[in-house]
């Protein structure tokens, strides 16, 4: 198992990126197994891979949990080794934000970042949408790989991808699930004992929404929120939509969306459905 070589400038990156055909997969580290499996479905798209550690500051709003995101470096390198990536680029703050966070230039996410988790987190996407911007402009990869688990940005980095040109093939990875169904976050490790059983009926009322997707729209929502309710979950939001976080059309693929604070921790999860017509 080789270890990856690790890039923290844009120098170092471009000395261990090479010229070969480079697939990439962006993080934020506290590495679980869904990265690990971003990364092995990234492994065979491209002769390098690449992953990147960084928390962005920019995606945390003042309040939020920047500073207590965890920080897990070492073990996140070996996670890295044994999925076989190549280069680990792992940028200080200066290097990403050479004239500071208050960058006057940024990617404004349109109307589909101010839904949903932009409604509760206005700045978020345009966070995620620059700080994702630079890492693509310093990795320069063909193809870059993100889960599923955090759809809305998928759906936005896919559209910016597409409508700014960036020429790289957006990948989207299903989420990894543990054994009663919950979605796996770097956020999870917050939970208490007794939140951590609260939490898996978040995906729970996924199952629910989706075993009533025959019955309509109405049907889904009312059977994933009597299971959020049964265990005391009150969501910021249980939406359905369209794939393309339209408005879901009876009859066609829909996409049922969850976010629900347990504890401190907030959760993400969402799932594919067919709605009957
Ligand atoms: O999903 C994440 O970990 C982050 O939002 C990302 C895409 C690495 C940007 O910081």
């Amino acid at each position: 198992m080789a270890t990856p070589t690790i890039a923290r400038t844009r120098a170092e990156l471009v000395a261990a990126r090479g010229g070969s055909s480079v697939s990439f997969v962006p993080t934020m580290g506290a590495l679980h197994d869904g990265h690990v499996q971003l990364l092995k479905h990234a492994r065979p798209l491209g002769e390098t891979l690449v992953a990147s550690i960084f928390v962005n500051p920019t995606q945390f709003a003042p309040g939020e949990d920047f500073e207590a995101y965890p920080r897990t470096f070492d073990p996140d390198l070996e996670r890295c080794a044994e999925a076989g990536v190549d280069v680990v680029f792992a940028p200080t703050v200066p290097t990403m934000y050479p004239t500071g966070l208050d960058a006057t230039v940024t990617v404004d996410p349109g109307p589909l970042g101010s839904i949903l988790e932009g409604a509760v987190r206005p700045t978020h996407f345009r966070g995620v949408l620059t700080v994702v911007a630079k890492l693509f402009g310093l990795v320069r990869p063909d193809v870059a790989v993100f889960g599923e688990k955090d759809y809305q940005q998928l759906t936005l980095i896919r559209h910016t991808a597409s409508e700014l040109a960036q020429g790289i093939d957006i990948v989207g990875c299903p989420t990894v699930r543990e054994a009663d169904g919950l979605a796996m976050s770097s956020r999870n490790r917050f939970l208490s004992a007794a939140e951590r059983q609260q939490a898996a009926a978040i995906s729970a009322a996924l199952r629910a929404g989706v075993a009533a997707g025959p019955a309509g729209s109405s049907a889904v929502l009312a059977a994933a929120g009597a299971v959020l309710d049964a265990a005391d979950i009150t969501p910021d939001y249980l939406v359905l939509t369209d794939p393309d976080l339209g408005a879901a059309t009876p009859g066609t693929e829909a996409r049922l969306l969850v976010a629900a604070r347990v504890g401190t921790p907030r959760l993400l999860d969402n799932t594919a459905l067919r709605l009957g017509a």
